[in-house]
């Protein structure tokens, strides 16, 4: 079997072994064809080939910016289209095409890929972690209602801005505009390339599958929040995403869309865990939570980088030996923390605390408490108070939350 790179010519091959590892039937290009894959980027997929010419595997990657804590934006691979044919599952498909690729990112001066999983299990073994959390939150129309303005906060804060509902089809610059503000404060989240919005690639709303839009403006009738959403025939509204540049601007939004007429529910699809919407209502318990499940992981592929790369919020030093079984390396660093900026260097002091490469992942975006992970029996701490140190360093301004399918 041989990993080889596609070009643009591979396009066809490609997209239809993925789908058969998916057990779909390609989309009719009367159904909008392959738009939803024509953000592919060619010159960095894989696909894998039988001796007899025969494609039966394939991983791909998009050039994604991060926004690491401390509103720091890097580059990130955003691994993609990883399939195997069902006649070639467990004959080490997969784990050649991630070996390879591997060490492609690392070829490009890539420090960093992330991924979403279709199942839990298959990613660990080869340095992912979780790194970020969604949420489904469904809110009967009944008991909607979000708390009274109070002296102060944000659910109080005064309207001083204006929704405007328009559609989709006549909103794609606005929403691709508020969407890049947001992405760029928010940890965890992902560029969406303008090439995405220009071919109408991915899930609502960046295709332009029929949506309502509530466009939220500031005082001065700039766009700085959006929701996109849809109403079933049972009556439940649907929000795709809701995208605010501060909370005032989600309360504003979520007002709207709660109090809309002829609902019966309220289903926000992606919120993160720690989200205030479920404290602004007044019946606690009248958000659902669903769903609730990883969203993005990540891999760190050079962790001195990547380590000195994010916004640190507290001062400290801490020894991690980081072990990375799948490329067979291991390092033992020093991290130092002084005024939000890190050292990383190798050490031989003893460990402050042993873990994965997939473990740091998870730790990475300052989503996932590192004491967690040590209670889990993930992480071995070597002393006490390490993992109460760990967890005040690695924390972010904001729970790190990605809403980008890819
Ligand atoms: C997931 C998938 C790509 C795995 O490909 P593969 O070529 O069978 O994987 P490998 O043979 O390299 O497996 C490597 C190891 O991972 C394990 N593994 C692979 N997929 C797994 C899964 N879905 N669940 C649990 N373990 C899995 C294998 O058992 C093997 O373990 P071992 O080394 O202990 O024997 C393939 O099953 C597939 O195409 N699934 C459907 C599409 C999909 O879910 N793609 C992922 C999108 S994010």
């Amino acid at each position: 079997m041989e990993i080889r790179s596609t070009t643009d010519q591979d396009l066809d091959v490609f997209v239809d072994t993925l789908h058969a590892a998916f057990g779909r039937f390609p989309e009719a290009p009367a159904e909008g064809g392959r738009v939803r894959w024509s953000a592919l980027e060619m010159d960095r997929n894989l696909l894998a080939v039988t001796a007899d010419g025969r494609p039966v595997g394939t991983a791909g990657a998009y050039s994604f910016e991060l926004t690491l804590p401390g509103e720091i934006l890097v580059p990130a691979a955003g691994v993609t289209a990883v399939g195997v044919l069902p006649s070639h599952r467990r004959q080490g498909v997969l784990t050649a095409m991630m070996r390879r690729q591997l060490t492609e990112l690392r070829a490009r001066g890539e420090f960093l890929s992330v991924l979403l999983a279709s199942e839990a299990l298959i990613y660990r073994r080869f340095g992912y972690g979780p790194a970020t959390y969604t949420q489904r939150l469904t809110v009967p129309r009944h008991q909607a209602a979000l708390a009274l303005p109070r002296a102060r906060g944000t659910a109080d804060a005064p309207a001083t801005g204006s929704v405007e509902l328009l559609r989709r089809a006549e909103c794609g610059e606005i929403l691709e505009e508020v969407y890049d503000r947001y992405r760029r404060a928010q940890p965890g989240a992902l560029s969406r390339p303008h090439r995405w919005w220009a071919l109408g690639a991915g899930q609502p709303p960046i295709c332009p599958a029929p949506r309502y839009v509530a466009v939220h403006r500031d005082a001065d009738g700039v766009p700085d929040g959006y929701a996109s959403y849809s109403v079933s025939e049972h009556n439940t509204l649907t929000v795709d995403e809701t995208i605010a540049t501060d909370d005032a601007v989600f309360t504003a939004l979520a007002r709207f869309l709660l109090g809309h007429d002829l609902v019966a529910q309220v289903v926000f699809k992606h919120v993160a865990p720690d989200h205030p919407l479920r404290w602004q209502l007044v019946d606690f318990r009248a958000g659902q939570v669903s769903e609730d499940t990883d969203w993005l992981w990540v891999r760190l592929l050079d962790v001195p980088r990547a380590l000195t790369a994010r916004g640190w919020f507290t001062d400290g030093e801490l020894v991690l030996d980081v072990d990375d079984p799948f490329l067979g390396e291991q390092g033992r660093y020093l991290l130092t923390v002084r005024d939000g900026k890190a050292d990383c260097v190798p050490t031989d002091r003893e460990p402050d605390l042993s873990l994965d490469v997939s473990d740091l992942g998870s730790v990475y975006l300052g989503g996932t408490a590192p004491s967690t992970l040590v209670r889990a029996g993930h992480i071995r701490a070597h002393r006490p108070g390490a993992a109460a140190l760990a967890d005040a360093l690695f924390r972010a301004e904001r729970s790190p939350h990605c809403l980008h399918w890819f």
